[in-house]
């Protein structure tokens, strides 16, 4: 069935200021730039989702790259989660213009949406250096390699755009899924963050979708992981171990070992035994200022204690990230991280009988092979 466009002309964009409760603490408003689009014109922009036009592949299904008729680049979503477990499609496009509205320098910004019968695409500004995790971290012959000064603009970025996120923004938004994959660069490396609302505006708690967009293994807060308890402080859990990767160019989780199989484990041996720096990602060539390496490592360390309360708040990231501070007296307890599988399995069984449990919603996705993050 097709919903001709005319369903949302009662969506003009006053519609869409009317139902936005944020407040924008820097004076950002709505440009009024959040468009629908038609199929068609989708089409038209990814040359019919042309294979050779696909970008990327995520939980939520194909991204496409387009060219839309005023020469502008867009990242095209193709949702492939199904309908039933969507917002009608009313709340779904109020929804999204809300989050189109959230705008920052270091978020990537969503120009529209569509919405055909059964199917939905989001359209996001095009991001010409991919993700953190394909340019980055990808295989050891293509990644790129990043100076140390790359590496402080992406972390700083990033940690920048949480602070909005979590703190200026009111109400706040919890990412939940922060990971290398949905940290994009643009063409001058620029960090935007991606994917930030999304997670609320799938949310469905009698389906599995939640699942899709609720985490990664190996970024995931322990807290959030057991008993699904999320907070501000389960993304500075995931932000922490994206620092650790960032300086050391690691993988979260390496399936091929059988110890220290995470980051986090590395990195607290590293710390224990007073040898922190040798996590720095060895194509640096020891070419970067030491203090700042540690302060950076040590600051990833306290992003990733087990006890959520011990975390500090992104504006004390970013003020510890930015400064001159001394961290060398700085306490840090031991990190968590979900470890046994099994463990998590188990749970996900047997809490999928009480339908609401976030827990349950959220577990499943950790088993998902395409959420096992390098
Ligand atoms: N705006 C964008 N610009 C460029 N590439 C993008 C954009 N959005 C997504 N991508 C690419 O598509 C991939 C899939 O994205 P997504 O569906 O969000 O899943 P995930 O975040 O799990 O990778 C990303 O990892 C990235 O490589
Ligand atoms: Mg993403």
């Amino acid at each position: 069935m097709k919903i001709p466009c005319s369903l949302f002309s009662c969506f003009s964009s006053s519609t869409y200021e009317q139902n936005n409760n944020y407040e924008y603490p820097d004076g950002e408003n709505n440009d009024g730039s959040f468009g629908l689009f038609t199929y068609n014109q989708l089409k038209l922009a990814t040359r019919n989702f042309h294979s050779s036009e696909k970008i990327g592949e995520g939980g939520f299904g194909s991204v496409y790259k387009g060219r839309l008729v005023d020469g502008s680049f867009v990242a095209v979503k193709v949702l492939s989660v199904e309908v039933e477990s969507m917002r009608g499609e009313r709340e779904f496009v109020v929804e999204l213009a809300t989050l189109a509205n959230i705008r920052h320098q270091n978020l990537v910004s969503l120009r529209g949406c569509c919405v055909e019968g059964v199917h939905r695409y989001l359209v996001y500004e095009y991001m010409e250096n991919n993700s953190l995790y394909n340019t980055f971290l990808g295989s050891e012959e293509r990644r790129t390699r990043f100076m140390w000064e790359t590496r402080r603009e992406i972390s700083i970025g990033v940690a920048r755009a949480l602070v909005f996120l979590h703190e200026e923004l009111k109400p706040h938004i919890v990412h939940r899924d922060i990971k290398a994959k949905n940290i994009l660069l643009d063409r001058n490396f620029t960090p935007k963050v991606s994917d930030f609302g999304l997670a609320k505006l799938l949310r469905d708690e009698a389906s599995h979708v939640s699942t899709r967009v609720a985490g990664t293994l190996g970024y995931l807060a322990p807290e959030y992981a057991n008993s699904g308890q999320v907070s501000r402080k389960s993304d500075v859990y995931s932000f922490g171990v994206l620092l650790l990767q960032i300086v050391s160019g690691l993988a979260v989780v390496d399936a091929y070992q059988d110890m220290e199989r995470f980051i986090v484990e590395k990195a607290w041996t590293a710390y224990q035994a007073n040898d922190l720096l040798k996590l720095v990602d060895p194509v640096l060539n020891m070419n970067f200022p030491e203090e700042e390496g540690m302060k950076f490592l040590k600051v990833g360390l306290l992003c990733v204690q087990e006890t959520a309360k011990l975390r500090p708040r992104m504006t004390e990231v970013v003020d510890k990230l930015t400064n001159d501070v001394n961290m060398r007296d700085v306490h840090i307890s031991k990190p968590g991280f979900v470890a046994d599988l099994r463990n998590i399995r188990i749970k996900q069984q047997s809490s999928s009988q009480e339908t609401s449990s976030p827990g349950a919603t959220f577990a499943s996705s950790i088993w998902s092979s395409a959420n096992l993050a390098r």
